[in-house]
């Protein structure tokens, strides 16, 4: 199959795109600022999903398309972007692009909590993006992970960056409960996904092994490291206010966006990811990951 993976050179997609090339696919990366090759000498294609004619092209060549295009909602958008542009407009133009060409199989990644009224900036466009990708006339399939992580993803060193050993301040104290995935178990499925006609129509709700509080991944990054923690809650008000905290605490330079995603868990109510043969249990956990890196 000829597959596009937009924003294929980024954290999964760099994963994901060899794992496709392996399986006998034809695997073009998509974005802004692509090399000549991409992840494992993948083709590339330069587009911005904000702007349609600079991706139609290269979309109507594809039969599948997988969505991967990201602002991050760890920190504010910065200068024109926005997660409306990024996530919704982004994904009408893909979905747009799809339509008007043979491309029938369209895999959109969004995330756990994805909903239209939702708190944030970022889950309102997810789950707006979710509405466009649903009502199109494409073999859609959703994807709502929980935090992946891995080599390359942001969530441990972000969680490094705002943090220090030996004493620190999280806000409310680091009780946000995480459903970590390795993105090396969460690949096979992307792969699966694009491959089974089973899938078609579906959205499955991912996660990984154990529920984890962001005091616990906090906890855990330290000890690895030989280094324990004690943690002192931030109030939620300071965090929402972006203020930072005075010595001999760290700085917290938490937007309100990101206070407010810390007010809502990011677990699964259930495991879709029995729906690809796996036992929760067996998928890797994030101290082995740790331990390995
Ligand atoms: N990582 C996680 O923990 C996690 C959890 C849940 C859901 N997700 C979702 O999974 C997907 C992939 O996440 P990721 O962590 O792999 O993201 P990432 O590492 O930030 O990669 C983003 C990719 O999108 C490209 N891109 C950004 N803006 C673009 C634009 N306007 N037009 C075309 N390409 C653009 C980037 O390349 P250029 O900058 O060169 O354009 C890059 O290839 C996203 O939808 C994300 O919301 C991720």
């Amino acid at each position: 199959m000829k597959v596009l993976v937009a924003g294929g050179t980024g954290f999964i997609g760099s994963a994901l795109c060899p794992a496709l090339a392996d399986r006998g696919h034809e695997v073009t990366a998509l974005s802004r600022h692509p090399d000549e090759t991409g992840p494992g000498g993948v083709a590339t294609a330069m587009g911005d999903v904000s702007a349609y004619e600079s991706i139609v092209d290269t979309v109507t060549a594809h039969d599948a398309v997988i969505n991967l295009v990201s602002l991050s909602p760890l920190s504010d958008p910065r200068g024109d972007l926005s997660h409306e542009q990024v996530h919704l407009r982004g994904t009408e133009n893909l979905v747009r692009a799809a339509e008007a060409g043979n491309t029938d199989r369209f895999v959109q990644m969004s995330a756990l909590g994805a909903d239209p009224d939702g708190p944030t900036a970022y889950i309102r466009a997810k789950g707006r993006g979710e509405q466009v990708v649903r009502e199109s006339a494409l073999e859609w399939t959703i994807v709502r992970p929980s935090v992946v992580f891995g080599d390359g993803g942001e969530f441990i060193p972000f969680t490094k960056q705002v943090t220090t050993p030996y004493l620190t301040g999280l806000p409310g104290g680091g009780k946000t409960r995480f459903q970590p995935i390795w993105v090396g178990d969460l690949v096979p499925i992307l792969a699966d996904i694009l491959e089974e006609e089973t899938h078609v129509g579906e959205t499955y709700d991912l996660g990984g092994p154990e529920v984890l509080t962001l005091a616990d991944v906090t906890r855990l990054i330290y000890e690895v490291e030989g280094r324990s923690v004690t943690i002192l809650p931030v109030p939620m008000v300071t965090a929402k206010l972006g203020l930072t905290v005075a010595d001999p605490l760290p700085f917290v330079p938490f937007g309100v966006d990101q206070a407010r995603s810390l007010e809502f868990d990011n677990t699964v109510d259930s495991n879709d990811v029995t729906a690809f043969g796996y036992d929760e249990q067996a998928l890797r956990r994030l101290r082995s990951y740790l331990e390995a890196a």
